[in-house]
């Protein structure tokens, strides 16, 4: 059973009024879909319009089950704690995050009312699997309820520093949160050790390697040397995990390490070989005017994503003269993303001065600088456009993973294209082969187009070839098997399994 804010499908209204169902924006969807095709089970959440009640129905061969919430909900639990509150603090404060308790407070009742969801249909011994941070305080309030179910949580995002994590008044409370789950799963080594550290500073539980010692029962944790007998576990106590602290408490162990996302990687590479979408990809060469290079940027309309640094840099290497207009286009989808935010509103219209900006200064007749749609397309469409694209520019200030940098690569039968990644995103401790930038350094961004620019084609297979490599070896499959493996897995405290 999946557990995630949004359905795979978003109920949207369309033309004159309809209503219609569209695959839902970003990487969580990406990714969980296509396991969930595979695979037997439920995935309840949220279909996206507020105030709106339906039945569970399936998709795609998925069984979903929707679940409400009020446009009171949308606006506090949505839009105020989970985008306002917790996605800017879980990304290093690029943008202020704001605190409010009625904010709090409504996380808190959406939270349960997920978790009722998932209790009314959990089976006996049931394996469920919470995802991100809207969902955080589910994990215990499924433990509470029924510790016979096995409960994995995996975190979308980063986790941040214990110095900016800190700055949550409910820290607490979230990290408790957390611990209800048999395996807490994070993307990159550096959000597990940051969660560890916040484990041990707000609750002071041991931890070793990826391990965590949970005491089962916080306030009289002492129990008798009979009760401690791991094989005969109280009846109030779950049963998995359990085992005696060093301190002769009763404890559950909670697995905490990554385990980085990825993509359906051969279904990109089988659209990549269509031959339907092959001809799409020069056609888009043409409509651009067959310029020289062709760069591409595929963000959600995020301050995460630092398109304005991107733009900053072509503006600058169209203003210095080392590229024009002609020559070099920058081809930037931002799809429309959380827009009732007002971090999300400012950014758009920042991101839309700089493109007019950019194109009254240096555009030619016929030629402009940069083609900026704000819109989404389908997969087949963001295919076409991966494989007209020369360069690729993905540089997130801080990002989970960036699985838009593995669906370029993945694309990339050809074996050609340059990927310039921010080693601020989660893919950069995967992606090596590519021009790793850091992008609030302007200088050494440009520098990076520059040297993409001129990469001879010899370098750029041989990176890309390394690159796909290691896409198609670790891919959205291989990352479900391995996280259910070490959920379902007994053992997961032994030492040996570590
Ligand atoms: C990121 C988050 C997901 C979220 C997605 C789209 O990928 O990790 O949890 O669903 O963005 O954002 P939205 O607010 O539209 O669901």
């Amino acid at each position: 059973m999946i557990v995630s804010n949004r359905l795979p499908v978003d109920h949207v209204s369309g033309e004159g009024g309809t209503a219609e169902w569209r695959t839902s924006p970003g990487g969580l969807v990406a990714a969980l879909e296509p396991v969930m095709r595979q695979r037997d089970g439920v995935w309840i959440g949220w279909p996206g319009l507020a105030d709106q009640e339906f039945e569970p129905f399936e998709a795609d061969g998925i069984d979903l089950i929707p679940v409400p919430l009020s446009a009171a909900e949308v606006e506090d639990y949505y839009e105020g704690f989970s985008n306002d509150t917790l996605w800017p603090l879980y990304h290093d404060v690029i943008s202020p995050p704001s605190f409010h308790r009625e904010w709090w407070e409504a996380y808190q009742r959406v939270n349960r009312r997920f978790a009722d969801a998932a209790l009314a249909v959990a089976a006996p011994n049931a394996i469920v699997w919470v995802h991100d941070y809207q969902l955080q305080l589910v994990p215990k309030m499924l433990r509470d309820a029924r510790p016979d179910l096995i409960i994995g949580f995996f975190n979308h995002i980063p986790f941040p520093a214990y110095g900016i994590y800190s700055q949550l008044p409910w820290r607490r409370q979230i990290v408790d949160g957390l611990l209800g789950a048999d395996v807490v799963g994070f993307q990159r080594v550096a959000d597990g050790g940051n969660f560890a550290r916040a484990v041990r500073r707000l609750r002071g539980y041991e931890t070793r390697g990826n391990i965590i010692s949970v005491p089962i029962d916080d306030a009289a944790a002492a129990i008798d040397g009979a009760a401690a007998d791991a094989d005969e576990p109280t009846a109030e106590a779950p049963m998995r995990h359990r085992s005696v602290g060093r301190r002769g408490h009763a404890i559950r162990t909670v697995l905490a390490r990554p385990f980085p996302i990825s993509i359906d990687a051969q279904e990109y590479q089988r659209l990549a070989a269509d031959p339907s979408i092959r001809a799409r990809a020069a056609e888009i060469r043409e409509e651009l005017g067959n310029p020289r290079v062709v760069m591409l940027g595929v963000d959600r309309l995020d301050y995460t994503k630092g398109i304005r640094h991107r733009m900053k840099a072509f503006g600058e290497l169209l203003h210095d003269g080392a590229v024009s207009a002609e020559d070099v286009v920058l081809v930037q989808v931002a799809s429309p993303s959380r827009e009732r935010v007002d971090a999300y509103a400012q950014l758009r219209d920042e991101v839309e001065v700089m493109v007019s900006r950019i194109n009254g200064d240096f555009s030619e007749l016929g030629h402009p600088a940069i083609h900026y749609l704000h819109q989404g397309y389908p997969r087949e469409e963001m295919v076409a456009l991966y494989l007209a694209a020369d360069i690729m520019l993905v540089t997130a200030l801080r990002d989970g993973m960036n699985l838009v940098a593995k669906e370029y690569v993945a694309s990339r039968t050809d074996q050609d294209g340059v990927l310039i990644l921010s080693e601020f995103a989660g893919a950069s401790d995967e992606l090596r082969q590519a021009l790793l930038v850091n992008p609030h350094d302007i200088d050494g961004l440009k520098a990076a187009i520059v040297q993409a620019m001129e990469m001879p084609r010899r370098e750029r297979m041989r990176r890309m070839r390394t690159l796909r490599k290691r896409v198609l070896t670790h891919d959205v499959q291989r990352w479900s098997a391995t996280f259910l493996d070490a959920l379902t897995r007994e053992d997961h405290h032994d030492p040996a399994n570590r």
